[in-house]
């Protein structure tokens, strides 16, 4: 028993991450890894192994917060296993609810903002020498925290943060409060990232931002976002790079003209527009008309004319009448997007639309979801099929999660194709695939 209890203690202390949310979400999961590294941390896929437990939390729509709360409550089993285990609530619910988490869940020995997540090092020593729980949520960010050391998940894509924060206060969304006003990161820095990437062997890199079009606008002498495309653009080692998100009304010609002059830059444009009628985007804040949007789409696909098109789109926004949706149905037939991400509203406490009198009931929510995805299921379908024939470059990701004789790669336009494994293809490896057959979601080939 003895000497049993000795070995556990010996070996390297583990922790476990679960990540809920966005790309952002993502890499800042990468972040806390590699801080705990530099404490002898080391990670596991496995929670029941852990000593330390971090679940990097998301609130944009109340279906991810009902899971994460589920799973904050089940962690409790661990601690009673493992009363020394810490468990870790960080990320935008923790900045949302704050001392409400420690309240509600006393299992939990931290809470961690998005503005401190540079600080985990220093709260896990407090923890683990005072056993008390930390609150550690700052309402708003310096101006840029400092870059900390990052394990990646990946090996072929990376993703490289330019921008935090958001400015755009769309009435629905939560993003501007739990992640503070827009901070661009010095070109030079975002510069060296990514070569430092490619010198690792990363093929591909996407720029995140939630508005990457805002890019420098928080610094009079900062380069702009397409100044920053051109810079990376340069870098040799890097294959590929994509960026997310775009705000439509943002994307400007120099952007475009960029893209359309690059040669790494992917032809893939994800431009949320959330709704297609007036009224409604209106009341979103978001900036924008259909007007304006389809003549964007237009310039666009001029100056791009194999440019892939992906969206979101919330349905059930207050107010939104049968005509309303009937007008969305109808925009996006006519824009025909390659796909498009769909959401029910959620109601966000906190946010302007949350109050707002005509508020639409689940089940009618529901049934104009389903509305909208059978239609643009079946335009993603058609537009996939028309590549049926053809030979595209895909970069090779690594095996097929359903079936380990296949593999998984993206085409530059950001779909997703599986084949019959050879044995000569190497991951990080672009490759030609003549596609045999398309589905909605999939396209299936064989390597060339
Ligand atoms: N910054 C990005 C994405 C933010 S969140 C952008 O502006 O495009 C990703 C998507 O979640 C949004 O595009 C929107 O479609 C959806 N979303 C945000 N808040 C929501 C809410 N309250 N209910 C339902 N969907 C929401
Ligand atoms: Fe939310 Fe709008 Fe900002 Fe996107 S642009 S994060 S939808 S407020
Ligand atoms: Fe969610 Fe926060 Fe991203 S609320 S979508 S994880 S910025």
């Amino acid at each position: 028993m003895e000497s049993k209890s000795v070995e556990q203690k010996q070996g390297p202390k583990l922790f476990y991450t679960e990540t809920y949310g966005c790309q952002m979400n993502l890499n800042d999961s990468e972040r806390l890894a590699g801080q705990l590294r530099t404490i002898g941390y080391e990670g596991t896929e496995n929670a029941d192994q852990a000593d330390l437990i971090l679940i990097n939390t998301c609130c944009v729509r109340e279906s991810a917060e009902k899971k994460i709360h589920g799973r904050i409550g089940e962690m409790k089993r661990r601690k009673l296993v493992n009363p020394n285990i810490i468990i870790g609530v960080v990320g935008c619910m923790a900045q949302k609810d704050k001392d409400k988490i420690l309240k509600k869940f006393p299992h939990v020995n931290l809470v961690m903002g998005t503005h401190n997540i540079h600080q985990l090092v220093e709260l896990v020593a407090q923890i683990e020498k005072s056993r008390e729980p930390v609150l550690a949520v700052w309402d708003q960010a310096e101006r840029l925290a400092p870059d900390v050391p990052t394990v990646r998940k990946g090996q072929i894509s990376a993703w490289v943060p330019i921008m935090y924060g958001c400015n755009n206060f769309c009435t629905y969304c939560i993003v501007p409060y739990v992640r503070g006003r827009e901070r661009s990161r010095p070109l030079d820095d975002i510069v060296a990232e990514v070569r430092q990437l490619g010198i690792d062997g990363f093929k591909e890199i996407t720029l995140l931002g939630q508005n990457v079009n805002s890019y420098g606008k928080d610094s009079e002498s900062q380069p702009d976002f397409a100044d920053l495309l051109q810079a990376i653009d340069k870098i040799d080692t890097i294959a590929r790079i994509r960026y997310m998100t775009s705000h439509p009304r943002d994307i400007n010609d120099k952007v475009i003209e960029t893209i359309k002059n690059s040669k790494k830059i992917c032809e893939h444009f994800h431009l949320p527009v959330q709704s297609g009628n007036d009224e409604i985007l209106e009341r979103m804040n978001r900036g924008y008309t259909t007007a304006y949007y389809r003549q964007l789409v237009a310039k666009i696909r001029e100056a791009i004319p194999n440019a892939s098109l992906t969206t979101d789109l919330i349905v059930g926004f207050p107010g939104e009448s049968e005509e309303h949706v009937i007008e969305t149905l109808e925009f996006i037939k006519n824009i025909r997007y390659d796909a498009a991400y769909t959401f029910l509203y959620s109601q966000r406490s906190g946010t302007p639309a949350a109050k707002y009198p005509d508020q639409v009931p689940l089940p009618t929510k529901k049934a104009r979801l389903n509305q909208l995805m059978d239609i643009q299921n079946e335009i993603s379908l058609e537009i996939n099929k028309k590549l049926v024939g053809n030979i595209l470059e895909v970069l090779v990701e690594g095996p097929s999660k359903n079936d380990e004789n296949k593999l998984m790669g993206r085409t530059r336009t950001n779909k997703i194709v599986l084949w019959e494994k050879t044995g000569t293809e190497k991951i990080g490896e672009l490759v030609n695939i003549q596609i045999d057959t398309a589905q909605t979601w999939v396209l299936k080939g064989r390597l060339i």
